[in-house]
Parts: C-alpha cells; structure tokens; sequence
C-alpha cells in the first residue's frame, strides 16, 4: 500500500492570456482563494489602479473552462551597486487551491521569463515570495534579507548632531495629503541602497497608502510620522505605523507600535524618528520588520541585543539577461572572471561569459575562456545586489570553484558597502 493513496491530480497545460480590466472580479476571486484574504468591506480600487493591465494575466483550464491562476508584472527600477537597472517585478501570483501543484505556477512562470526576455527592456527581474522554497528552481535567489527588531519602549539610542534643526508631525494616513509627500521623500532614498525599487507610477503610491488603511485588524488606524526639516520645510523621513492597546497582567499598559514602511535621508532623521516611535505612551515595544541588515537603528541602539535582531528574507532577484544585467552595474573592485552558468529556463543566458570591469562601469560577453567559476543563474541572481557574497554561496557548494584564485577577487568585487534592501513589498 503507497503511504498516500490519493493519486496526484495530473499535470495541466494551461493556456496563460491577457486579463483584462473587466475580469478583475476574477483576478480577485483567484488572489482571494490564494491568500485566504477576503476583505468584503476593502475596496479594491486602488489596487487595481496600480496594475499594469498589458502585464497582467490569467491561466486557463478547460472542462470546465475557468481561470485557474493569475500574475502580474510591474515595470520597475531597480537600484543596483553604482546605479539602477530596469527591473519586471513579480506579483499578483496565484494558483486556486483546487489547481495546484499540477503545473499551473510553472506555465506562468515561463510564460512570464519568456515574455520579459521578449520585451528586451528589463535585464532583471525581482519578487517577493509568500514562501522561500518557490522560486529557487525558477532561477530567483535570495539577494537581501529583513532584519526585524523588536525595540522596548524607552530604548536609549545615541545623539547625532543636526536633530535641532527636525520637527516631528504625526498624522493619520490621508491619501489625499500624503501620497505625494511619501511619494517624493520615498523617490529620494532610492539611491541609497541596492535593492529599492520605483514606484513609478502614482497610483502605485495610492495604493500602498490605501491599502494599509483597509487591512488594520483591531488595532488603530494606519498614522504616520513625518520627519520635516525646520529650514527647508522638506520631509526628510517618514514612517507609516499602527498602535495596538493592551494591558498586562498586572493592569500596566503593554502596547506595541507596529512599523508597517520607514525612510529616512539622513542620519539627524533618523534619530529623531526612531526616538519618537521608541517612546510612545503606554506601549511597551516598537516592531520593525523590514530594515535593512545594516540599519541606522541597530547602530544608534546603545543595546542593540535588547531589540532582539532576527534575519529573514526579503527581495529575490532573476537575471533575465545575463550580460545586460551584469554589465548594468557597478563594482567594489576591478574585476575579470569568467563564468560558466547554467540556466534551464532561459538557455540563452547558459555558456560561458567573460566579466570585466570595476567602478566605473562593466562589461559582459561570451567567451571560450575555461570558466573560473560555475553556477546556477539563481546564484548569480543572489550575488548581483552585493549582498550575499560569492563567496559563502561556493562555501555552500553553490558556486563551484574552478580557479580558487579566481574566488576571493569576484566576491570583493561583486560586495556593496550598503546592504541591500528593499522597502516596499510588491
Ligand atoms: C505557490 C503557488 C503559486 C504554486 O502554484 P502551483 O500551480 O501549485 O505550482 P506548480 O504546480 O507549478 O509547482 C511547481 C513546483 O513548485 C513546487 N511548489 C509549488 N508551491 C510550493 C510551495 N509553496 N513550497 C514548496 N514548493 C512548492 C511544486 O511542488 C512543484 O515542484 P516540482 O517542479 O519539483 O514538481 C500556489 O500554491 C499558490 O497560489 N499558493 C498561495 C499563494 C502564494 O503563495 N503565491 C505566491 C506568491 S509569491
């Protein structure tokens, strides 16, 4: 007797189409049977405003005929070390649970490499995944990581000089009054880190703020908190934020603040941010789940332990274009390495390429050079950012060394002094 005798579903072929505007109820159906998150009072608008309605589309089955899964694709930017490359962001993905894991996923996903690699503009692509295990085989790896901290409340943090000149403004969320302020300090903080993406389009920012309005769950009202320079009158942070009430056991307040997106431009802003959402009255802790490893606030944290660091995963990249995507960015070091790469989905991008290059720019192309190293494309996705290091990934026996003083070189080269990043979940 098999220990399962269920007979798996057998595979499907679906047959992946445009989805129109006028089939979002069905788009929604699908997102609501994917992510158990049927909100009947939430207005959808919003939402479907930030599509993109070319990049959107559905996977069909027949007898009966229905729509089985759904994705989306937004055109991004994203920052890369020493500039920003454009990037076809994932999102939208989901197979209804009567359909799964009978090849739906896997359709869309070559229809979506295939049809990005088609369009000859984006080199890149990036995802945030509801689960790690996904994406690997579709070539994605894991390039920057969460680092949540639970601060307690009162939590002393170092003086930086320039605070003086800040003015704190805390507000309920108006998408009306704030989406441009957001918008414009968000656009000014993607530079700084590899890793951030665009929000290119404005409804895209409407959407972010109200969205997070409809989804609080007995807590209050999305707020947020503007960080405004006393001189310029420009907003040089900002923080959207939520505050729950609760009272211990023994009766004292034990609140939480819950951090739901910062930015912050500079250190001074920073500081004053972080002072403010630290030591709120009657909350005991204040939860960030999304900053960067190398954050501002574990380093002004005279007791960074206390906060209770704890790693996750945060953007996984694709390079869809193996010598655009290299060649785009910038690195540490000069570098000359040659790679051998193996790609099942894309097999344009397999073989052999030469790198060469350094801080002022790159280039990429084939070669019949023996290969100094050999990898997957998922590696070299994981690698690209400049956070995971060629290096851990070879020691992981991802990257199989062929010249080992090739090694150390190409993961100096391919580091950024700033971790990367990304704040905003697609
Ligand atoms: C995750 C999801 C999209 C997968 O769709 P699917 O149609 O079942 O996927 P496929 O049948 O094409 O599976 C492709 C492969 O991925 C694997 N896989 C799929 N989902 C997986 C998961 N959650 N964890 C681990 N492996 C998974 C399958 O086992 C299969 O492996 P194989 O190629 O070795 O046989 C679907 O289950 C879903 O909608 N889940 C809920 C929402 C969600 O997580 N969406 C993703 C948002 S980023």
């Amino acid at each position: 007797m098999p220990a399962n005798p269920i007979t798996p579903a057998p595979p499907v072929t679906p047959e992946i189409r445009p989805l129109p505007r006028e089939d979002s109820s069905a788009l929604l159906d699908i997102d609501q049977w994917a992510f158990i998150d049927e909100e009947a009072e939430r207005d959808p608008t919003p939402a479907l405003d930030a599509l993109e309605w070319d990049r959107t589309f559905g996977a069909w089955l027949t007898q009966p005929e229905r729509l089985a899964g759904v994705y989306a694709a937004y055109s991004l930017d994203l920052t890369v070390p020493g500039g920003s490359v454009p990037c076809a962001g994932l999102t939208w993905v989901g197979v209804h649970p009567q359909d799964r894991r009978r090849g739906v996923l896997t359709a869309m996903m070559r229809h979506h490499l295939r049809s990005v690699v088609d369009r000859g503009t984006e080199p890149v692509g990036a995802l945030w995944a509801a689960e790690t295990a996904i994406y690997g085989r579709f070539g994605y790896g894991l390039a920057s990581r969460n680092l949540w901290l639970t601060v307690p409340r009162g939590a002393e943090l170092r003086d930086v000089p320039g605070t003086d000149r800040l003015r704190v403004r805390m507000e309920r969320v108006n998408p009306d009054v704030h989406a441009d302020l957001i918008r414009s300090c968000y656009a000014a903080s993607l530079p700084l880190r590899p890793g951030n993406v665009s929000r290119r389009r404005a409804e895209v920012t409407r959407a972010v703020l109200d969205d997070q309005l409809a989804t609080h769950r007995g807590v209050e009202g999305m707020r947020v908190l503007l960080v405004e320079d006393l001189d310029t009158g420009r907003i040089r942070g900002y923080a959207l934020f939520r505050r729950k009430a609760h009272w211990g056991d023994g009766g004292g307040p034990d609140g939480t603040v819950t951090v739901h997106e910062s930015v912050v431009l500079d250190a001074a802003a920073a500081r004053v941010l972080w002072g403010r959402l630290s030591d709120l009255d009657l909350m005991a802790k204040t939860v960030t789940d999304q900053q960067p490893p190398d954050c501002e606030l574990l380093h002004l944290l005279v007791d960074p332990r206390g906060a209770a660091p704890s790693l996750t995963d945060n953007l996984w990249v694709r390079l869809l274009d193996v010598p655009a995507a290299l060649s785009a960015r910038r690195y540490a070091h000069p570098v000359d390495v040659t790679f051998a790469v193996r790609d099942p989905y894309l097999p344009e991008n397999e073989g052999s390429w030469r790198l060469t290059g350094g801080p002022d720019g790159a280039s990429c192309v084939r070669t019949k050079q023996d290969p100094d190293l050999t990898l997957d494309v998922r590696e070299l996705g994981a690698a690209y950012l400049g956070g995971e290091t060629l290096s851990a990934l070879a020691a992981a026996g991802l990257v199989e060394v062929n010249r080992p003083a090739a090694l150390v070189p190409a993961a100096t080269a391919f580091m950024s002094p700033t971790a990367p990043n990304c704040r905003w979940m697609f």
